[in-house]
């Protein structure tokens, strides 16, 4: 009888732990966070995972630290709630800062919670998400939560490029803080209530006299827009949480697996509205989403850092239920000519889809890269390079499509048959050439347009004869630089085609330590 009882209160014991932990930093603190429109560590897993996959790892951890009255407070779980569970039947690793114990700051323990689950990750192969809620290193803990910052860091560095890395950022990120989610290859955030700073407004007034707000200076608009360090932006968390589950169906688990391809039946691949997308003035916009939502199954394109350098739009997308990643000019803005952003932003996504196995496509329209002494200064030399480099060393099947302009250097970056694309396709309306035709005839013909009679015709002349030659696709299909000059309604039905047919490419690059890519 007696040890029935001593058992029943050690029962009674771990259901209070448990209790205590499930409360992080307490009832009022909770309540705080939900004034701020902001959910819970544990609300927002419960949201993310599979209903009742989650198995919590070191929830009765605590911090080891004495200083300024840390001796006195402990939080079961020190502010992180870790573990491992499924999204859509898929094994996921995650941690979710706890704002409501210490403003979510990060200690030594906090650290080692988060370097326990990464390591786990990178053993079995399986991505990790982080849920970002944090006041940055916790200032009572000094070095030690700098150190703890800096081990995570290097882990993230380890890990990418072998499993996907997830960040959410669902509240404050400053200082050290922000530099984790910067490694992970995606960033989400929800609007007014994320920041992401390395110094905040206070110290940016003090030191530069600016006068800014959090959500200006740091904001998840400012980074949608302005520095493209976010890729998603979400109106409230659970939008932000269902967009990162929607993210994952796109891509594998780890470098060495496919992404999960969706069962399809085959049915309407010609789709004659890609005959008339085209305008026939070359200089008129049209949208390439359009063609997008064309080309690929249906509602399946979700588009990665849509607010930033909207003159190209990238994102993942499937075509005949498997997964691809999209880099598309955009001729509805800027003309689609490439600049630093854009480059930036292509190359970056071209390289997450190699390191993942997702194979490419690219659209292309383009009349070149942009000019002037903002893009010169900026450097657009080194920024270009990097799209250049991204799609040289990419291994994965790789297909263009030309469906207008492809000008000079342009039509070399964007995914050419010179620097490893496997099939490219021109429709009729492409215009392969070093230059748009007037700039190219006022150029080679100067001299003789100047002598004319009429130099007005003879201009008019030598743009025809230019257009003549080069404003098609069948100079560069008789080099076999385009393998084939296909009717734009067919475009479909070639992609599902030279998508099965590269299924199992295989190409390696040179053995090497790694290249340098132009930073
Ligand atoms: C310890 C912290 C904390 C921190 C917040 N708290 N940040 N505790 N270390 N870094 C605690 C607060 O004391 C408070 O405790 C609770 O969290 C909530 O904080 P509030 O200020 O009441 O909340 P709010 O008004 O929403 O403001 C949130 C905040 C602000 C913007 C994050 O707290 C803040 O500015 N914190 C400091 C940010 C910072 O400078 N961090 C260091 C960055 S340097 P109670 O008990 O009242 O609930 C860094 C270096 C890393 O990270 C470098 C690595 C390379």
């Amino acid at each position: 009888m007696e040890s029935k009882s001593a058992a029943s209160s050690k029962k009674e014991l771990l259901d209070r732990k448990n209790a205590e932990a499930d409360l992080g930093g307490g009832e009022k603190r909770i309540k705080a966070q939900h004034q701020k429109g902001k959910l819970t560590a544990r609300e927002r897993i419960s949201i993310l995972l599979d209903q009742g996959s989650f198995h919590e790892i070191g929830r009765f951890v605590l911090h080891r630290s004495k200083d300024f009255g840390l001796d006195k407070e402990h939080y079961l779980g020190d502010g992180v709630v870790t573990g491992y569970g499924k999204i859509n039947g898929r094994l996921t690793y995650i941690f979710a800062q706890d704002f409501t114990v210490f403003g979510g700051s990060l200690s030594e323990t906090h650290a080692e919670k988060i370097c326990k689950i990464m390591d786990l990750a990178m053993k079995n192969g399986a991505p990790v998400i982080g849920l970002n809620d944090s006041g940055g290193a916790r200032i009572q803990e000094g070095v030690l939560s700098l150190a703890g910052y800096a081990d995570i860091f290097y882990k993230n560095t380890l890990a990418s490029g072998v499993i996907p890395q997830i960040s959410a950022v669902l509240g404050p990120c400053a200082g050290g803080a922000v530099y984790s989610p910067a490694i992970t290859d995606f960033i989400l955030m929800v609007e007014n209530t994320s920041y992401m700073f390395v110094t905040g407004p206070n110290v940016v007034k003090t030191v530069t006299h600016e006068e800014v707000t959090s959500e200006g200076l740091g904001g998840a608009m400012t980074h949608a827009t302005k520095s493209g360090v976010t890729h998603f932006v979400s109106p409230n968390e659970v939008e932000c949480l269902l967009a990162i589950k929607k993210l994952l169906s796109y891509i594998p688990q780890n470098c060495e697996d496919d992404a999960p391809r969706l069962s399809y039946q085959p049915g309407r691949e010609l789709r004659p509205k890609l005959e008339v997308l085209i305008p026939d003035n070359p200089n008129q916009p049209y949208d390439m989403r359009d063609i997008i939502t064309e080309i690929t199954d249906t509602d399946t394109f979700f588009e990665v850092h849509q607010n930033f350098a909207e003159n190209i739009v990238v994102g993942f997308a499937r075509i005949a239920g498997r997964s691809i990643g999209i880099v598309a000019n955009q001729p509805a803005v800027l003309a689609g000519v490439l600049d630093i952003h854009a480059s930036q932003k292509a190359a970056r996504f071209v390289r997450f889809c190699d390191c993942f196995n997702v194979p490419l496509l690219v659209l292309e329209d383009v009349p070149g890269f942009l000019p002037g002494t903002d893009q010169e200064w900026n450097g657009i030399i080194t920024n270009g390079a990097k799209l250049l480099y991204a799609f040289c060393e990419a291994t994965v099947p790789r297909v263009t499509v030309i469906t207008r302009k492809a000008y000079g250097g342009a039509y070399d970056v964007m995914n050419s048959k010179h620097i490893g694309a496997d099939l490219n396709y021109a429709w009729p309306t492409a215009e392969i050439a070093v230059m748009g035709a007037s700039g190219a005839a006022e150029i080679i013909f100067k001299r003789e347009i100047a002598e004319a009679e009429n130099p007005g015709e003879k201009l008019k002349e030598k743009i025809e004869e230019y257009t003549h030659k080069f404003a098609n696709p069948f100079k560069a299909a008789h080099r076999g630089y385009i393998d084939e000059v296909i009717y734009p309604e067919q475009t479909r039905e070639k992609l599902i085609s030279a998508f099965e047919m590269l299924e199992n490419k295989v190409a390696q690059l040179p053995r090497k330590k790694h290249g340098n890519i132009p930073l």
